[in-house]
């Protein structure tokens, strides 16, 4: 979670640490701040609780001097969302300043033995103890590399993290969180994500699990953590990652809901072969897991559907974050992997556990340089380009085209034509303005219920997600026939329920469904092909079969939840309390 990222160059540092910021601020957001060093050597500081732009107007974070410095945004794990918390953090002598990424799991034991040695802390953050380590080994050797692994060497955890220090070294550490350099024709970077030096350069360095670096001078050195050097390839990375332009549209969000046509034909594109050889592993196994969290564990549940009904093979979904332990799952299985990001912890956790099993890893992700990418031993690359929206949109019809596509793989012709699903989405997606007038209707309203059966019940589910993520309104997908075994006692007189209803072998029994909770006083808003009186409100989608509804009726809840999200003044682009990529368990 959040980012760090770091420059030494012959630009101005702190615009240029800022504008990194800005990009990589939808991996956490709660707060930011930049450090550099002035000219006469000395650590310059300013933090602040807030949204990157926000602070920087308040602050002017892009004002302070010098060529080199650091910056961070966060997502608070440790300590509450305030000034002193936001990094960077300084040691207690102000000699070393750092930022950090992920959770120091002993923090608490070397924060007490700093303190029996006289460091002091300002903050409640775990990271502050690797300001304070670095401190402590530079006093006692004088020397950055020892300070460095001496530090590796006694934290524990996820990090990554950049360092300054006050002789003008910079050094950064990694183990289990992402951490990357740039080398730039004026400078050199050193960011979580490309997309903090994408704007100047695309040769990237991919720093291993277990490496440690330092920047003196314009040059970097790589090592491992017992200090041996390391030599590390530069990579060209994918320039389609600079394409973070929100061109006509309010935000992100929307550009990434009205892509979604073309994720759908484009998904899987570049993995063919892999998705073939995917195949033939599920079908030697006989039945293969999906794992994933979020929308992404949802898109695991269309495919259980997709699988069973179109190959006629089992595959288990498991949240990624609930993964059994080892001997739950069959030896010699196949686990589908699904992360946008491919560095959800969750994921990568539930990915070693099935390794422990034994069973073969398909990973399916859209970054493919992520940690997921590099623990798979199969890439099915999901083609959608990069998602900058916190909320999951285009990724989800990615991930589930995909499981079509891997059925088809399976059964032969499944009859599912993706271009006429891409067609109805596009169809939706110009319905835009019809279904922001029921989001004006839906404004104010406390809770809501997304039903479904079949194919609709997990397109249910991920429509309440996408309504809970972007409009903080409290909603829950139900399957549609058990409403009447409980959630019924909660319907009174105006409570909106939505009902996911084409005209496929679920509608008769939905319709049902609807007309039950509307006699118990429910406001029943319908996202059908076909009229009904049944509906307070109509949500109208294309006529299809039952892949083609659930794709429409997904992304008609995406464009509904963003129009709420928007009348209610919430920032669709930045929900509160997320992060786009969740880096900590
Ligand atoms: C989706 O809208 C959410 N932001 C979240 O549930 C997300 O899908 C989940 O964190 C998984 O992320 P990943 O696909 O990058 O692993
Ligand atoms: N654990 C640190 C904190 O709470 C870093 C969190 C992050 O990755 O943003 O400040």
């Amino acid at each position: 979670m959040c980012s760090i990222i770091g420059y030494a160059g012959r630009s101005a540092a702190a615009p240029v640490l800022v504008s990194g910021l800005r990009r990589m601020e939808y991996r956490g957001y709660d707060s930011v701040g930049v450090a550099t060093w002035g000219e006469d050597g000395a650590i310059l500081l300013k933090k602040g609780a807030g949204r990157v732009e926000e602070v920087n107007r308040r602050l002017g974070l892009d004002g302070l001097a010098g060529h080199a410095g650091m910056g961070h945004t966060r997502w608070a794990t440790h300590g509450v969302v305030s000034d002193t918390n936001a990094h960077p953090h300084t040691s207690s002598a102000g000699g070393v300043a750092i930022v950090h990424n992920g959770v120091i799991e002993n923090h608490l034991e070397m924060r007490r033995s700093l303190e029996d040695s006289g460091y002091v802390f300002a903050s409640e953050t775990d990271s502050e103890v690797i300001a304070n380590l670095l401190q402590r080994y530079y006093d006692q050797t004088g020397d950055v590399r020892s300070s460095l692994l001496g530090t590796v060497s006694n934290i524990r955890g996820h990090y990554a993290f950049i360092a300054m220090f006050g002789d003008g070294t910079m050094a950064c550490a990694r183990h289990g969180k992402p951490l990357m350099a740039g080398l730039a024709d004026d400078g050199l970077f050193l960011a979580s994500d490309v997309r903090g030096f994408i704007e100047y350069t695309d040769d990237a360095v991919y720093l291993e699990n277990g490496t440690c670096c330092m920047v003196r001078d314009g040059v970097l050195e790589v090592m491992d953590f017992e200090g041996n050097a390391v030599r590390r390839p530069a990579t060209k990375v994918s320039r389609e990652f600079g394409d973070l332009d929100k061109g006509d549209h309010d935000h992100y969000t929307i550009k990434e809901i009205n892509e979604q046509p073309g994720v759908i034909r484009r998904a899987g594109a570049s993995s063919v072969a892999q998705i073939r050889r995917v195949a033939d592993m599920v079908r030697i196994a006989g039945h293969a897991y999906a794992t994933g969290s979020g929308t992404s564990y949802n898109a695991a549940l269309m495919g259980r559907r997709v699988l069973a009904r179109f190959a006629g093979v089992r595959l288990d979904a498991v949240i990624a974050s609930e993964m059994p332990g080892d001997t739950m799952l069959e030896r010699g299985g196949v686990l589908l992997a699904i992360s946008q990001s491919g560095e959800s912890a969750d994921v990568l956790e539930a990915v070693r556990t099935a390794r422990r099993a034994g069973c073969t890893i398909a990973g399916v992700v859209n970054s493919a340089n992520s940690s997921l990418a590099r623990d798979s031993d199969v890439v099915i690359r999901m083609d959608c380009g990069p998602e900058v929206g916190v909320a999951a949109t285009k990724s989800f019809c990615a991930q589930y085209s995909i499981m079509l596509r891997l059925a088809e793989a399976l059964a032969g012709d499944t009859g599912v034509d993706l271009e006429g699903v891409a067609s109805a989405v596009s169809r939706v997606v110009q319905d835009s303005d019809r279904i922001r007038e029921v989001a004006a209707q839906i404004r104010d309203i406390t809770d809501v219920y997304v039903l479904g059966r079949g194919l609709h019940y997990p397109a249910a589910v991920e429509a309440a997600l996408k309504i809970k993520e972007l409009t903080y309104i409290h909603a829950e997908g139900l399957a549609g026939g058990e409403m009447k075994h409980g959630p019924l006692a909660l319907i009174e007189k105006g409570t909106p329920v939505i009902v996911l209803n084409p005209y496929d072998s679920t509608y008769g029994d939905m319709l049902l469904g609807a007309r039950e909770a509307r006699a118990r006083g429910a406001k029943i808003i319908g996202i059908s092909d076909r009229e009904s009186d049944a509906y307070d409100h109509w949500i109208r989608i294309p006529p299809g079969d039952e892949v083609s509804y659930s794709f429409s009726e997904v992304v008609a809840a995406q464009l509904l939840a963003y129009h709420a999200a928007v009348a209610r003044d919430a920032d669709p682009d930045y929900p509160r309390n997320l992060a786009k990529s969740v880096t900590v368990k």
